[in-house]
């Protein structure tokens, strides 16, 4: 199998712009970037981002908020705070030169298994299986095996039989060879079982199982929560604020929020002690908005209430209008304000 993968590979493979290094700062970025995202918007993301910090000394000295400027977008933030934080150890510990062994990748805020494995083989031809997304469809397809991936034991099992395939001497080309396939051939939905190299043995395509491999657990239920989001607007500004709970999107900004355990109406945004403070001049609701992150359903709600005039204590953030584009806002909000933006 694993001469069968590297043969396709050397043949098939996807011309990626993170295919023609091996500096690992930059294979580190594209694979963070790509555990969370398709392949077309993780090129844009990593253009971008290797645009703005083209080295490990860049990124150390960049501000939080220009790190998470650059990820707008992408989701799951921690990941771009991580990156800012291993940077700046490498700095410190490292003498600012990034690591390529396993041994002292695995050390780094944000970098697990996978990453440590992804970025040692490719940049040092280090002997460490990868298993991801790609990784788990082809190996239960081809062995057939129902273990669902998303426990304990399927974890240990996937990464046992990837550690006796790995390639002796050109790990990463095997590693980028059986993702690939996973990711254009042994596709999620259609793979092209016809023209597979590995069809003659493959055990889920004998069972006409193909359908059913993997197996996942079903997920956690996901919890809905509703957000109503205050514009609170007057004479071209806004207030907004930074998240800073532990909860998602921290550190992003957002507009003043008022979380509520189901729909509520007008009456009790106005009623609100949020805003005690403000002088409401008149108050409309400005749609609705569903978002969906991994375990949670947003009910989002935005209200435009314009005020009359901004209180003298001015406890809050308030910015123009025009300054919307300097702060990092979630994607769903910053649709919403990209649209308020065109209006005035
Ligand atoms: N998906 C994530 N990282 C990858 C890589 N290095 N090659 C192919 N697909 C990938
Ligand atoms: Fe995947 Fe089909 Fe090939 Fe089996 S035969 S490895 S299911 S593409």
């Amino acid at each position: 199998m694993t001469n069968q993968l590297i043969t396709w590979y050397k043949k098939n493979k996807r011309d990626l712009p993170w295919r023609n290094t091996s500096d690992p700062y930059k294979i580190w970025v594209s694979e963070i970037i790509l555990q969370q995202t398709q392949i077309k918007t993780g090129i844009k993301y990593y253009m971008k981002f290797i645009d703005k910090f083209p080295d490990i000394d860049s990124l150390a000295m960049a501000r939080e908020l220009e790190v998470l400027h650059t990820w707008q977008g992408l989701g799951y933030y921690n990941r771009a705070l991580n990156m800012l934080n291993a940077a700046k150890t490498i700095k410190n510990n490292f003498s600012g030169i990034f690591p390529s062994s396993y041994n002292e990748l695995i050390t780094l805020k944000g970098v697990g298994i996978y990453t440590a494995s992804a970025i040692s083989s490719i940049c040092q031809n280090e002997k460490k299986a990868v298993v991801d997304g790609n990784v788990y469809r082809v190996l239960s397809r081809f062995y057939n095996i129902a273990t669902p991936i998303n426990t304990n034991d399927g974890k240990k099992l996937f990464q046992k039989i990837a550690n006796t395939l790995v390639h002796d001497s050109i790990p990463g080309i095997y590693n980028q060879a059986i993702m690939d396939f996973g990711a254009i051939h042994c596709k999620k939905n259609n793979p092209k079982c016809n023209t597979c190299p590995l069809k003659i043995n493959c055990k889920a395509l004998q069972l006409n199982l193909i359908n059913y491999r993997p197996v996942k657990k079903p997920a956690k239920k996901i919890r809905t929560r509703y957000f109503n989001y205050l514009l609170i607007k007057f004479d071209g500004c806004i207030v907004i604020q930074q998240r800073d709970k532990n909860d998602i999107w921290k550190k992003l900004y957002e507009l003043p929020l008022i979380e509520s355990k189901e729909m509520i109406d007008k009456n009790h945004i106005i009623t609100h002690n949020y805003l005690d403070k403000f002088k409401i001049y008149k108050i409309q609701t400005n749609g609705r908005k569903k978002h969906m992150l991994s375990h949670q359903k947003l009910v989002m709600s935005f209200w435009e209430i314009i005020v009359k005039e901004w209180p003298k204590k001015q406890i809050y953030k308030k910015i123009k209008l025009t300054e919307i584009s300097n702060y990092p806002f979630p994607k769903p909000l910053k649709e919403y304000l990209n649209k308020e933006d065109k209006i005035h």
